[in-house]
């Protein structure tokens, strides 16, 4: 059948091309005023992000992976410290944790493919300091849960929210329940810069004097230097980029729910598929849809028929879980995580997607799943 259309999963030249003049007039505004470290767009970023999450203190970093590891360091995470995560999510999770010197301590998934607490219950043992939540696809966990394990057994909160911005639980954004939470602007995040981008959201003034030194290589406000620290400052012109996206950015979050909402009325009645929740499922929860993440019966064969029918798809992480990556020592066998990942399917989400696009892209998962009845009929 020729292809009609062409639905890439994710398409960044259109993503520059769409907003081109205002980019380029920022590009020649930071660049005239010479404003590249540290300067006035980063402060003002810094401040818009922790007014639009509801913080006391957000840090540019300069991207998720160096916030997380500094945000460990900065809580006291160190040799011999468990601390345990969800298995589904970036490896960068763990590195977070190993970086910092702990070992990082995967989980299961439950059903919405975030962490499930009763596996972070089973897994706490006397050496753990921290849980690790990562606020996947956009959609916050229910924190109420896991704030519960956490008083019980005294363990500290870092959120990794680099795919949840804006996103909430009970009326609370991501990335503000804990002692400090990540958020990442690649590119292809919800809020993305041009290039690698971060930061750093806390409430608490012990960390956010920490964090400002350690990502400032160690350098107190007079230049002294306090602590071991690294270079891994927000550049400036991304920020300013930033300030410019996040003028739009509740806008693009509509947009992505209301992409959501066509994806779910359009595919729902396919028994071979386990959509994600819709926006209307549980009041509890906002969410933003970083990823629409499904699960796909003959999800491989889906997938190439899809490619066939020119719509992109991703399989995130390239396919493994994070305890799957053995070279790396992890031991656990966690056969939730192991059994979702052979039927994990990204469809495209993002806002250069058309009403029609969306059309198209179920119209091709129906034709998959019609023609598969049908030879199986034959
Ligand atoms: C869940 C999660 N954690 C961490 C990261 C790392 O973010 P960055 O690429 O900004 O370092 C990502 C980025 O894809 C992510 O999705």
């Amino acid at each position: 059948m020729a292809t009609n259309r062409i639905v890439p999963f994710f398409n960044y030249p259109a993503v520059f091309g769409s907003d081109e003049q205002a980019l380029t007039d920022i590009f020649v505004d930071v660049g005239r005023r010479g404003a590249f470290i540290q300067q006035r767009d980063l402060d003002e970023f810094e401040r818009r992000i922790a007014k639009f999450v509801g913080a006391k203190y957000v840090l540019g970093i300069a991207n998720a992976t160096d916030a997380l590891h500094l945000a460990m360091r900065a809580i006291g995470i160190g040799p011999g410290d468990e601390v345990i995560f969800c298995s589904h999510t970036m490896v960068a999770t763990a590195a977070a944790v190993h970086f910092a010197g702990g070992i990082p301590v995967p989980v299961n998934c439950g059903a919405d493919h975030l962490i499930d607490p009763q596996a972070v219950e089973d897994a706490v043992t006397d050496k753990t300091k921290a849980i690790l939540p990562t606020q996947l696809n956009g959609r916050t966990c229910d924190m109420e849960a896991i704030q519960n394990i956490a008083d019980q057994h005294g363990l500290r909160i870092i959120e990794d929210a680099a795919q949840a911005l804006g996103s909430k639980f009970k009326g609370r954004c991501a990335g503000t329940f804990g002692a400090a939470a990540c958020i990442s602007f690649y590119p292809a995040k919800t809020l993305g810069c041009l290039g690698d981008g971060g930061c750093v959201i806390t409430n608490d003034d012990d960390v956010y004097n920490k964090l400002k030194q350690l990502r400032d290589h160690g350098r107190d406000e007079s230049g002294e230097v306090r602590l071991w620290g690294l270079n891994s400052r927000l550049d400036n012109l991304q920020a300013a980029i930033l300030n410019h996206k996040l003028s739009h950015y509740e806008a693009a979050i509509e947009r992505r729910r209301e992409i959501a909402k066509q994806y779910d009325a359009k595919l729902r009645d396919l028994p071979q598929l386990v959509l994600p929740p819709s926006t209307d499922s549980d009041p509890r929860h906002f969410d933003i849809y970083q990823n629409y993440e499904l699960e796909a019966e003959d999800r491989d064969q889906l997938r190439a028929y899809l490619e066939e029918q020119g719509v992109g798809t991703l399989v995130q992480w390239g396919g493994k879980a994070v305890h799957q990556f053995r070279d790396l020592g992890f031991t656990q066998q966690l056969f939730y995580t192991d059994r979702l990942f052979e039927k994990l399917l990204m469809l495209p989400m993002n806002t250069s997607l058309s009403n029609e696009d969306i059309s198209y892209v179920c119209g091709c998962v129906r034709g998959f799943y019609a023609n598969e009845s049908s030879n199986a009929a034959a």
